[in-house]
């Protein structure tokens, strides 16, 4: 499929992560972009990936236009957003809008009411939407889901996760750091910072690997660094709708951390621990019996289908973000290729997920805010 991409210019981070996983199955081919606002940027980007200049556009309302006037067989079939979080929802609404399918990537919103209105505009236009909520793509996440759902540790009683980061430790929007500057800015950032940069990571990652959902929380929500906006840390007690309760930390300002996103399970009989920096392990403790390490790899018989489908590689060879972000990017290819009839992986990328991490992110922040001892989520339909 072709796809064009808005944002991911020179000097940004993500836009060319997406660009690398995009080539990883040999399925997609990156034909346009508006890569930046600053359109010298946007042609430079553009002539390193050897793409035909005329399809470099200044804007992506051009981009857009102009590549809804080609022949079918030549337009773009999908846009890639991967600009600030303040943009997601104009462009997606305007792509869809023009015709074609959308993957964006997280948060889907600046806030719950404009997560909805997004979702009304899916369900008008009738096409596809998806979110790359990257980390639920691991292989030994996948099969961390299989297993609670099989009931292999028994009903879960306590979820703890956590996503620490210390690279927003001091000033670092002061100091000209572009990816800062528009994290801490409320206009740009959302109702939140690190609660919708990362939280909505881990909430995302609770639910999915639980099949819990969060129903209400409990949150202290701050800011440590002097003059900052929005919020850097977070600590939430929260609750779900089958009966856990547990605990979710996001924090970007904690010293020296680099993306350590984990999740720990704890069911009646057992529990599951994941660490993003080790993704190929997955740790099964039983009650009175030795730990087992489950490890990802194709050649790995005991692991789920669909957990060793989302392997590349035997045992042993190490995969991770790239792959994890890759399998992400063969849901939204293989729900586009079936649209509008939906497959496997379709829950995972939905703006359903999308619209509750906004819900969960928007009861911690008042909660925080509240004297209330409890939030309960809004209710986002699915
Ligand atoms: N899935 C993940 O793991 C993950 C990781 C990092 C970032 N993200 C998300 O990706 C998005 C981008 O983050 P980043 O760190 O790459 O930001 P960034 O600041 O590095 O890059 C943003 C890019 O968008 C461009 N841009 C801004 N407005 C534009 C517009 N109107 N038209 C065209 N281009 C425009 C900028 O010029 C820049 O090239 C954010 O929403 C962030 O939350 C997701």
């Amino acid at each position: 499929m072709r796809f064009g991409m808005v944002g991911g210019g020179e000097g940004a981070f993500i836009g060319e992560i997406h660009r690398l996983v995009a080539r990883m199955d040999n399925e997609l081919q990156l034909v346009c972009g508006a890569f930046s606002r600053d359109h010298a940027n946007c042609l430079r980007t553009g002539q390193a990936l050897a793409l035909s200049e005329d399809r470099l556009y200044a804007s992506y309302t051009e981009m857009l236009q102009q590549e809804a006037a080609l022949p079918a067989e030549q337009r773009m079939q999908f846009v890639v957003i991967v600009t600030p979080n303040h943009t997601h929802v104009p462009i997606a609404k305007a792509a869809l809008k023009q015709g074609f399918h959308v993957l964006s990537d997280k948060p889907a919103s600046l806030n719950l009411a404009e997560a909805k209105s997004l979702q009304q505009t899916i369900q008008e236009t009738g096409l596809l939407y998806g979110l790359t909520h990257t980390y639920l793509g691991y292989p030994m996440v996948i099969q961390a889901k299989h297993m609670v759902a099989d009931g292999a540790i028994g009903p879960l009683r306590r979820i703890m996760v956590e996503y620490p980061q210390g690279w927003l430790s001091s000033n670092e929007e002061a100091k000209g750091n572009k990816q800062a500057s528009w994290r801490t800015d409320p206009e740009k950032s959302g109702i939140a910072g690190c609660l919708l940069d990362i939280g909505t990571h881990a909430s995302t990652l609770l639910e999915y690997a639980s099949g819990h959902r969060i129903k209400e929380v409990c949150a202290d929500v701050t800011s440590f660094v002097p003059g900052r906006a929005l919020d850097d840390d977070a600590s939430i007690l929260f609750r779900t709708d089958k009966g856990a309760r547990g605990t979710l930390v996001a924090s970007q300002i904690c010293a020296g951390e680099e993306n350590g996103l984990s999740i720990r399970l704890y069911g009646e009989e057992g529990s599951l621990e994941w660490r993003q920096m080790d993704p190929n392990s997955l740790i099964l403790k039983k009650q009175d019996a030795p730990v087992s390490i489950l490890r990802a790899g194709t050649d790995k018989a005991y692991l789920c289908d669909e957990a060793r489908a989302a392997c590349r590689t035997p045992a042993g060879h190490p995969e991770g973000y790239l792959e994890a972000f890759s399998n992400i990017y063969a849901d939204f290819v293989r729900n586009a290729a079936s649209w509008p009839e939906k497959t496997n992986g379709f829950e995972r990328i939905s703006i359903n997920t999308g619209g509750r991490a906004m819900a969960f992110v928007e009861a911690a922040v008042a909660n925080s805010q509240s004297g209330e001892k409890w939030t309960a989520l809004m209710d986002v339909a699915e």
